[in-house]
């Protein structure tokens, strides 16, 4: 590229290669119902096929096309009608358009003075996010790059709050605790083994007695027990954590209450969701990822504080000499999590929303509740199938009658192989079960009858 200017790219040249990146991505986006939404892995791919960084220019289509061609494609497409992995990841195309217009602009949301916009615009989703989820209008958030980091970040709040010797530091999560926590619990210092992990009762939810009765027994024993998680929204079966007898609980025994409610917090915004989480709005500091169920690209994650003040108490940047013509501005985000220099996550949460409206969101969301349920009772109906976990926001596991946990991996990687459908396993109750997560808005009755289907064949029935 001949540019005037060192590093740049003359108007004419940025326009012609960012309307081939967006014609590309429109390509992309239309066609992925025709693609696997799991790429086969390829064994000679490493990073000794990407080309030695060149010392002069290259031919910027010729890069795009490598990117295109030989990169992105590898892996996963959390977007597609049928990856019901995991969590999936149905991003919404608005959004891609507020994330590059972030990155043109190089927007700076680490303080007003660098951006009195987007920090203005943060705070503005932060509150409807707060709204949503029924915490009171004093409880004060930030954005963050997802559900790990949003969970570290509370529970540095928390500690910072409410812990006095860290070694004595006691909490208490369940077996299907999202693993997060459980890193977030090493890496902020605590003593792993003071980590409760509690079985959980036959509907795979924490078990406020089991809470009570380890309480009762670390008190006992000299340690200082100050959290208690409950999940919204578990990630193998969608289960709710007992939220309002926890808050309750917690309450009673002056306890920090911390909700994850990364994957189902936004079922919030439905009816039945509503009803599914109540208690949520009691949460000490609660954990949200709108780049899960709030059909966000990656990376947006959100925490929220129900004191406020707490996440400057914590994380306050002090001291830089260099910081003194920035600051007293209505919020400095730098001060909310561990990022001085940050982008704007809100940009993209904003138009979404903004364009498409709230309406469509909950809708979309109904959608994948109902889905799974669909799910579910095409497997009764065809017989041959146990329904481990029912469907729950948006979740259904499963195994075929009489298979063992091999045959069920094998049947699922099977699956995922013929590049129809995307299904994932967990782990219930010491036995491997097939599950489907439904939460994509595009994923049609067709889509997961063609799903069981295929299970059905790769089953070897
Ligand atoms: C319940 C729950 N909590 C936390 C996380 C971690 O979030 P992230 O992958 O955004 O870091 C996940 C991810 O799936 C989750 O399902």
């Amino acid at each position: 590229v001949a540019a005037e200017e060192p590093l740049n790219l003359r108007p004419d040249e940025f326009r012609r290669l960012g309307h081939a990146v967006v014609d590309r991505l429109a390509e992309h986006l239309a066609g992925l119902d025709g693609l696997p939404p799991v790429a086969p892995l390829d064994p000679e791919w490493s990073a000794a096929a990407i080309p030695p960084c060149p010392d002069g220019p290259s031919d910027p289509d010729a890069a795009l096309a490598f990117l295109f061609g030989e990169v992105l494609p590898r892996g996963q497409l959390g977007n597609h009608p049928r990856f019901f992995s995991r969590i999936p990841g149905p991003a919404n195309p608005l959004s891609v358009l507020a994330d590059l217009a972030g990155a043109g602009v190089n927007v700076f949301a680490g303080s007003w003075t660098g951006g009195a916009g987007v920090s203005a615009l943060e705070l503005a989703v932060l509150d409807w996010l707060r709204g949503w989820m029924g915490l009171p209008g004093s409880a004060e958030g930030v954005l963050v790059s997802g559900g790990s980091e949003g969970t570290l970040t509370a529970l540095a709040a928390a500690s910072q709050a409410r812990v006095d010797d860290r070694r004595a530091a006691t909490a208490y999560i369940s077996e299907h605790t999202h693993a997060a926590v459980g890193r977030a619990w090493r890496v902020l210092g605590f003593e792993p083994a003071h980590l409760r992990v509690l079985r959980a009762d036959p509907a795979h939810r924490l078990s406020v007695a089991a809470v009570e009765a380890a309480l009762a027994l670390d008190r006992e024993a000299g340690l200082e027990p100050f959290c208690v998680v409950g999940t919204a929204g578990n990630t193998s079966t969608g289960a709710v954590d007992p939220l309002a007898d926890l808050a309750v609980l917690c309450a009673r025994e002056g306890l920090w209450f911390h909700v994850d409610g990364a994957y189902g917090g936004p079922a919030r915004l439905t009816e039945r969701g509503r009803e599914a989480l109540t208690g949520i709005e009691r949460a000490d500091s609660l954990v949200l990822d709108p780049h899960k169920w709030l059909f966000q690209p990656y990376e947006i994650g959100a925490v929220l504080l129900r004191e406020p003040r707490l996440l400057e108490r914590t994380f306050s940047l002090e001291g830089g000499v260099y910081l003194r013509d920035t600051g007293d501005g209505v919020v400095e985000f730098r001060d909310r999590s561990p990022l001085l220099t940050r982008g704007s996550r809100a940009l993209k949460l904003w138009l979404s929303l903004q364009v498409f409206g709230l309406d469509a969101f909950r809708a979309a969301i109904a959608h994948g509740i109902a889905l799974a349920e669909h799910a579910e009772a095409l497997l009764r109906e065809r017989g041959g199938w146990e329904v481990v976990s029912p469907a729950t926001l948006a979740i259904v596991c499963f195994r075929r009658a009489g298979h063992d946990d091999e045959q069920t991996d094998a049947m699922v990687r099977a699956t995922v192989a013929d590049g129809y459908a995307a299904p994932s396993t967990t782990v219930l109750g010491d036995r491997t079960v097939a599950r489907l997560c439904t939460i994509n808005p595009r994923t049609t009755h067709a889509d997961i009858l063609g799903t069981i289907e295929r299970l059905e064949r790769f089953a070897g029935c």
